[in-house]
């Protein structure tokens, strides 16, 4: 070891042990992205068993301090990722549900500030794009690059994967994205799509893998949206996937890359649109947001985009905002 470098922390603060929490500090204890990972949860058995089965696999992935976390752990975080949430109750209405979130995001959000942290934040307690405007109000002005939303980095991961089986190409070589609301109002970015350098457009003839593309382009596009859906229908909930989204992002943020991610943002005047959390293309670096990505959409999908701000914001408004 150089003893003349400066120790070098990449703390993450986990909220949340449950099956996102859990999964997520899975995914980042082998990316050996951080170097300490604090786990909090209201339940400090269930962030205790997490630990204690994490840290005996230790010998298995890069050497990183895992241990149960409090508060305190807020001072001198790197990033931390809240996850924390309630399910819905027997005949409880989404609203309800919305405001018992909203309760929590804010008991949290006021730890770390009594903390006086500088971490970048990142949420994907659902409704993700109304929990990450929330605490972005509760925090104040001047935190809106540094408060971020998972918003639809799991969607477009998903839209990659089922276009890449449709076409017969490795999903990393294809580059495409779902935007707004993380959500049903959801939709895929067409316009976006590329493969091989290709727009979509130019690459369907060369692909030749279906006769009927339009037919096939709506039930990919429906399929990225029924998926959660399914996955809770199976088990309960989703786990492995937005762990390692969350893990990418975290990779983004712990190492500056000035990746493009499809985070949730506030948006100021981007896209037209002001005052609302949602997801469009931005570059994510060390600060939370470097750039949000305001490129020229065509009206079908700026349409969409709108149509998701409109419900975002009165979720926001049914919380008093
Ligand atoms: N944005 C996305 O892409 C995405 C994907 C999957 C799940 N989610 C959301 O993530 C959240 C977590 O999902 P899950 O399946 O892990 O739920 P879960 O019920 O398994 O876990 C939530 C955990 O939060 C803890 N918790 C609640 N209030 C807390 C508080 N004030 N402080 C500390 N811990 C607290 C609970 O004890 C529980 O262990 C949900 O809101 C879910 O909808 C988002």
């Amino acid at each position: 070891m150089n003893e003349s470098l400066p120790p070098i922390s990449r703390k993450v603060v986990v909220v949340g042990a449950g099956a996102v929490g859990s999964a997520y500090c899975y995914a980042l204890a082998q990316s050996g992205i951080a170097s300490e990972i604090a786990l909090i949860d209201r339940n400090e058995k269930l962030a205790q068993g997490h630990v204690l089965d994490l840290v005996h696999g230790q010998p298995y992935f890069p050497t990183v301090s895992i241990y149960t976390g409090t508060p305190a752990d807020y001072a001198n975080a790197q990033m931390i990722v809240i996850t924390a949430g309630t399910a819905q109750k027997p005949g409880e209405t989404r609203l309800d549900l919305l405001q018992r979130n909203a309760a929590i995001m804010r008991s949290i959000m006021a730890d770390i500030l009594a903390a006086e942290s500088s971490a970048v934040i990142l949420i994907t307690s659902n409704p993700v794009d109304v929990m990450t405007y929330t605490a972005i109000k509760y925090a104040g002005k001047g935190s809106e690059k540094r408060i971020i939303g998972s918003g639809t980095v799991l969607d477009s991961s998903r839209f990659r994967f089922l276009l890449s089986q449709h076409c017969g190409v490795d999903s990393h070589n294809v580059h495409a994205y779902v935007l707004g609301e993380h959500g049903d109002s959801e939709f895929a970015a067409w316009s976006m799509t590329h493969i091989a350098g290709m727009s979509f457009d130019q690459y369907c003839p060369v692909c030749g893998m279906c006769s009927e593309w339009k037919a096939e382009k709506d039930r990919i596009e429906q399929a990225v949206r029924d998926s959660a859906y399914h996955i809770i229908d199976y088990k309960g909930a989703t786990s492995w996937a937005i762990g390692l989204a969350l893990t990418r992002i975290t990779r983004a943020i712990l190492r500056d890359e000035h990746s493009v991610l499809t985070v949730s943002t506030l948006l100021n005047g981007e896209f037209d649109l002001y005052d609302v959390c949602l997801s469009v293309p931005c570059i994510v670096s060390a600060h939370g947001i470097e750039k949000v990505i305001a490129g020229q959409l065509p009206e079908g999908e700026m349409a969409s985009l709108r149509n998701s701000a409109a419900i975002l914001k009165s979720a926001n408004e049914s919380l008093g905002f």
